[in-house]
């Protein structure tokens, strides 16, 4: 439609009709049996305001889609179509590792890829907008959300939110791109003590530094729609904050596009206690310029009203409202209610044995190499007599939470894959233990999750798992936290491996058996007191439907193992948080020895996580040397090339991630001890060696000033390059202004 046409429509819609486009309802208010009795007329959700509504909450699939959407027209005066959205994070039926695994395996490039097939998918089913990607950056695993998360560096956030928010999207014209929405704006990944919706509270500085440049990178690419956050910011939650989603989601960001409140999260501003009941809740998210009303009847209640009285202008409703149709009309809706859905496409798209093939490759590019003691791995097929132990070793929910459209058939076991690449005599197996002794404290979660369908007993299930054991060579062991252990509401204050399962690891280790160990998890776990009691760790994250078939070409060399972790893996839970890009202190505490008591350290642990960020094995080894620079001054409008050599002294074809990060080592405020900058991830032959050129500018140094100006500071500067953020070679430059 042109926007002439546009603008007439809008003109012809009443003030309530304006205000029920701002209204989203889940997929049951459009049941014919449910709109008159239960939640919805405690909610006085009306008929008329269903039949206004604009848009719907998680429903997706082609013929249920085309279904609402049809009775929906029939009974819409103005006849403008439904917007479907619904929660497709890392996968709709083609389910890709979770975010945190993605961001494992430093390519864009390659997850740009697997967000497009995401949009393909998700499209033929009828959907409009997927609440994805995630921007929130993270330090604390506590928190059971850093699973859809890209980990603790804004900087790296921002290159994937650009390759996630450009895969979805594209132009948004073919029917097979998606309109994105970013969140959680902004800084929910903050929470204290890592506890779910707790409070949030940083410095702006903070804020801006290190929490927005994610969401900010959304935004620069051309997100449609930016979601808010549960918690409260600089006091005032997301969904109320005038200052954060007015002052700089639109007028400094410049920000165009929808927003749209969190579930129920205008509501949550009267439990917040920033509203005293549902008529300022109203006030308050639409003076914050929040367009979209998910889940909740407030602003169909009470919008009305607050013009009539005139406690609000009519103009922040129709900017809403326009906001809202100008995304359908971008989408085509008006010229095509029905865009992309497609049953046949859907059937042939979904799942689709290039999309697999596409999920095995990102899975293995994002599966980590923790430890690799005498090179284990990679193993022999038909070799030696292997043993297949554990809870995720023949298990097919490795999807993670937040996968919950996906149909779990479709993903491939450790086991199957396995038995795909060796003989079956060489091969045993057992569960040897379920994934947790108690399931209660998930709630109803956990019986919907329990796996343990069998009625063998515990002991019984050991013994079986010993006996096999006994005449292998080598033990797969899987294991991992439950899947509905992280995601939302997913906080944990103990991130060691399930006791059940710590008995079966100890009972193999008294066996003096080689084992490697597979860790499935939605965080990084507190592993110091296993990494020594195994030979090999692979870090599967919750790795897709192809996880099965990804570590298995890991485990036997099909693959070279790249992915380096973007969460600093903490050595114990008293660490948290720790992370890289953390400042000096004035007692910086270079050793842990008892002689350094009053530096910055702890008594009873060291203050390195156990793994750094970056870090990563591979079967190929990687040496670096010669790092040089063209200049040792950089002037303004200058650029510096750093150089470095990296060689692979293996006979094994690998991928290189490359890291280059920068100290600056005076400024008007404190500056971390290293910030990662630039990165390269490089495919080396057997002998190869490479020299790599990194371009640094004047950009790469700004950062909020004490005058919060972002700009840069004249003054020394440190270069790291290297295999991880604690791996590096060291050079200095002097900028100069
Ligand atoms: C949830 C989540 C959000 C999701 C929304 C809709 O509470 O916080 O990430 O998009 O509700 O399901």
């Amino acid at each position: 439609m042109t926007s002439n046409d546009l603008q007439k429509l809008f003109e012809k819609l009443t003030l309530k009709e304006k205000i029920c486009q701002l209204v989203q309802l889940s997929g049951e208010f459009h049941e014919d049996e449910i709109i008159s009795v239960g939640p919805q007329t405690q909610l006085g959700i009306t008929k008329k305001i269903v039949d206004n509504s604009g848009s719907v909450l998680n429903v997706i699939g082609a013929e249920k889609i085309r279904k609402i959407q049809s009775k929906y027209l029939e009974n819409n005066k103005n006849k403008i179509p439904l917007l479907f959205m619904a929660d497709i994070i890392y996968g709709y039926k083609t389910v890709f590792p979770i975010p945190l695994g993605l961001s494992s395996s430093w390519n864009p490039d390659l997850i740009y890829k697997a967000y497009k097939i995401i949009a393909d998918e998700s499209t033929s089913s009828g959907l409009h907008v997927t609440f994805s990607p995630v921007a929130d950056l993270v330090k604390d695993p506590r928190w059971g959300r850093v699973m859809e998360t890209l980990g603790e560096d804004s900087y790296l956030n921002s290159e994937f939110i650009k390759s996630m928010v450009t895969g979805l999207q594209g132009d948004l014209k073919d029917n097979s791109n998606i309109a994105s929405c970013i969140k959680h704006f902004a800084a929910y990944g903050a929470p204290e003590g890592g506890r779910e919706y707790n409070s949030v509270d940083m410095s702006e500085r903070k804020l801006r530094q290190e929490y927005l440049p994610a969401y900010k990178a959304g935004v620069d690419n051309g997100c449609e729609m930016i979601m808010t956050s549960f918690n409260i910011v600089d006091g005032i939650p997301s969904t109320g904050n005038k200052w954060l989603m007015r002052d700089i989601l639109r007028d400094e960001w410049g920000f165009e596009g929808v927003t749209i409140a969190d579930y129920a999260a205008v509501q949550e501003l009267i439990v917040h206690g920033i509203a005293k009941d549902e008529f300022e809740a109203a006030k308050l998210a639409i003076e914050a310029n929040v367009d979209i009303d998910m889940k909740t009847s407030i602003y169909s209640n009470y919008l009305e009203k607050l013009v009539e009285n005139g406690t609000i202008d009519e103009e922040l409703i129709n900017e809403s409202c326009m906001r809202i149709l100008k995304l359908k009309n971008k989408l085509g809706l008006f010229e095509d209610p029905y865009r992309g859905v497609n049953i046949e496409h859907e059937k042939n798209t979904l799942v689709s044995n290039e999309n697999r093939e596409i999920a095995r490759i990102v899975a293995s590019e994002s599966i980590v190499l923790l430890k690799n003691e005498k090179n284990i791995l990679p193993l022999t097929k038909n070799k030696d007599k292997i043993c297949l132990l554990g809870p995720y070793i023949d298990n097919k929910n490795i999807l993670g939470l937040w996968a919950f459209h996906a149909d779990t058939k479709n993903t491939i076991t450790i086991k199957e894959a396995i038995e795909n690449k060796i003989n079956k005599e060489f091969l045993n197996y057992e569960e040897g233990c379920d994934l947790l002794s108690d399931y209660s404290f998930l709630g109803k979660f956990g019986k919907m999750a329990s796996f343990d369908t069998s009625n063998i007993s515990k002991e019984d299930k050991l013994e079986k798992a010993i006996n096999i054991a006994k005449d292998s060579d080598i033990v797969i062991l899987a294991l991992g936290e439950h899947t509905m252990q992280s995601g939302e509401g997913g906080s944990r204050t103990d991130l060691t491996i399930p006791d059940l399962q710590l008995e079966l690891l100890n009972k193999i280790k008294k066996m003096n058996k080689k084992i490697i160990l597979i860790i499935f998890s939605g965080r990084p776990l507190i592993l110091k007191d296993i990494i020594d009691k195994v030979d090999g760790v692979i870090y599967a994250w919750f790795p897709g439907i192809e996880g099965g078939n990804a570590i298995a070409d890991i485990l036997f060399g099909d693959i070279n193992p790249s992915a380096k972790i973007t969460m600093s893996f903490p050595y114990n839970i008293g660490q948290i948080p720790v992370y890289y890009n953390h400042f000096n202190t004035g007692r910086p505490s270079m050793t842990s020895s008892v002689d350094a008591r009053f530096t910055s350290r702890y008594l009873d642990a060291p203050n390195s996580p156990l793994f750094p960020f970056g870090y990563g094995l591979s079967y190929s080894t990687f040496e670096y040397s010669d790092l040089s620079l063209n200049k040792n001054i950089l002037m303004s409008g200058e650029i510096l090339e750093v150089s470095i050599e990296v060689k692979n002294i293996s006979n094994i074809k690998g991928k290189e991630i490359v890291q280059l990060y920068i100290r600056d080592c005076v400024g008007s405020v404190v500056r971390p001890v290293k910030e990662l900058k630039k990165f390269s991830k490089l495919e080396f032959n057997p002998k190869e060696r490479k020299n790599i050129t990194f371009q640094i500018t004047e950009e790469d140094l700004k950062f909020y000033k004490k005058n919060m100006e972002f700009d840069s500071e004249e003054g020394d500067f440190e270069i790291f390059v290297g295999k991880n953020s604690e791996d590096c070679l060291t050079a200095k430059f002097y900028f100069k202004k």
